[in-house]
């Protein structure tokens, strides 16, 4: 197994240039199904996720095409099986993508109970009622899903919690069922909107994306396109985290802002400075920090919240707050405060009760042995080892590896002294 050594305490200095989403990646991969010819993608991250999910596809039948770095060509056209077994479903949440999409296109799917990060019981009770809306049959039985439908029919469908996961699979399902659809309730994240324009650019009419009402008016067919990939507001925040950890000044290059304004406000309210600025061919963000944080509170929530995927990597960071104590709640899942445990490892001072961390800052943290529980806890793993006094050694990288493109070789090249090492 493999895992990173880190040797703590350098400000991070340099840029840094940012991948493309994960989370807009793995759906839109998924939505090629869709089409009726070749698909192009463009700006994929090089993720294990991202190799998952296209052995799927491949194994569906579907043909893949690589012609450089961050480009696949999927042609769906030879997809002729329509099950994704536990096996592939296990290797990641975003195989759920595939009832939606399969449904969608050949009225059959049959998709395993998905695996992805274990942070809370992560039902898939909305996508289902979501395609039963739709006019499909829909059967859960041990741990498979199987969902068939001779005609898919609009429906006005609300979501008692705006999910992500089950808003972009009804409209992968959606686009190619008659009438208009409409999500109310319906999640607002970035790569919520980039799925959406995936499937305009495909001939699908889907309005509202990023708003909390999402409209479709089905089509019959949906040609073949060429998309680039929105930049990984994830990837992004993590490095501002990084940048702010280790009080360093760096720029981070490839990003949106817009989509990093809950996680720059946060950062500016604990001291660091936080400058957006347009190079003409881009947009970048500069992180400035002289100092410690200062403590804030922090409250996951859909976007345009805080992301709850950086809950993880800001615990690390405000374990070193002055001026009291940070309070971090988390809303969207119960049972993600994992991390916690190795953060106090290296001499944090957090305790948790129920979806509460109180987080009392301590003058540093101490390197040690730690391990990832999930992907986002590994990304928290690497900020506290990066600003931690003395050597790390964090364990389980395989679940950044999921998720994060080449972050030893992006944080060496800012100077951070990290080393992965394979066993
Ligand atoms: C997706 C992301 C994940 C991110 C999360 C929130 C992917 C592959 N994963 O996960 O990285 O942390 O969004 O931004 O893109 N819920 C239900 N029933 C459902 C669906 C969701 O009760 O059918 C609940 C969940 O348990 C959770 C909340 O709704 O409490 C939000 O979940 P959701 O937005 O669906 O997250 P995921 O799609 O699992």
């Amino acid at each position: 197994m493999a895992y990173y050594v880190i040797n703590g305490g350098r400000p991070l200095n340099g840029s840094v240039t940012i991948s493309g989403s994960k989370n807009a990646a793995l759906p839109i991969i998924c939505a090629s199904v869709l089409a009726g010819e070749p698909c192009r993608i463009e700006n994929l991250p090089d993720i294990d996720d991202v190799r998952r999910i296209t052995e799927i596809i491949e194994m569906m039948g579907a043909k893949i095409e690589r012609p450089c770095d961050g480009v696949i060509v999927i042609d769906p056209r030879t997809i002729e099986k329509y099950a994704v077994t536990n096996e592939m479903a296990a290797k990641l949440r975003a195989s759920y993508y595939m009832l939606g999409a399969l449904l969608g296109r050949y009225g059959y799917a049959e998709v395993a109970q998905p695996g992805g990060c274990a942070i809370g019981q992560r039902p898939i009770d909305y996508h289902i009622n979501g395609m039963r809306a739709l006019g499909a049959t829909v059967q859960n039985r041990g741990g498979i899903v199987t969902a068939s439908s001779d005609k898919l029919t609009e429906a006005d469908i609300y979501l008692d919690m705006a999910s992500v996961g089950a808003t972009i699979n009804i409209m992968l399902a959606a686009c190619r069922a008659e009438g208009r659809t409409v999500i109310n309730n319906a999640a607002q994240e970035p790569h919520v909107v980039d799925v959406a324009n995936f499937l305009n650019t495909m001939g699908a009419s889907i309005r509202g994306a990023g708003t909390n009402v999402i409209r479709i008016e089905g089509r019959k067919n949906l040609h073949g396109c060429t998309y680039a990939i929105i930049p990984d507001q994830i990837e992004a925040g993590t490095f501002m985290i990084a940048a702010a950890a280790t009080q360093g000044n760096i720029i981070i290059n490839n990003i949106i802002p817009t989509h990093l304004e809950a996680i720059s406000a946060k950062l500016m309210e604990s001291g660091i400075e936080v400058i957006t600025g347009d190079s003409g061919a881009d947009f970048y963000m500069q992180i400035i920090a002289n100092d410690r944080p200062r403590a804030v509170n922090i409250k996951t929530l859909p976007y345009p919240g805080f992301p709850t995927d950086l809950q993880q990597p800001m615990t690390a960071l405000l374990s070193i707050a002055t001026g009291g104590s940070s309070f971090v709640t988390e809303n969207l899942f119960e049972d993600r405060f994992n991390h916690v445990r190795e953060l106090n490892r290296m001499g944090a001072k957090v305790t948790v009760n129920g979806r509460t961390a109180a987080i009392q800052g301590v003058d540093r943290l101490y390197g040690a042995e730690i391990y990832a529980s999930d992907l986002r806890a590994g990304a928290a793993m690497i900020v506290a080892a990066l600003m931690a006094e003395g050597v790390s050694v964090v364990r389980n990288i395989h679940y950044i590896d999921r998720g994060y493109e080449n972050i030893e070789q992006k944080l060496r090249a800012l100077g951070a002294d990290i080393k992965r090492v394979e066993e």
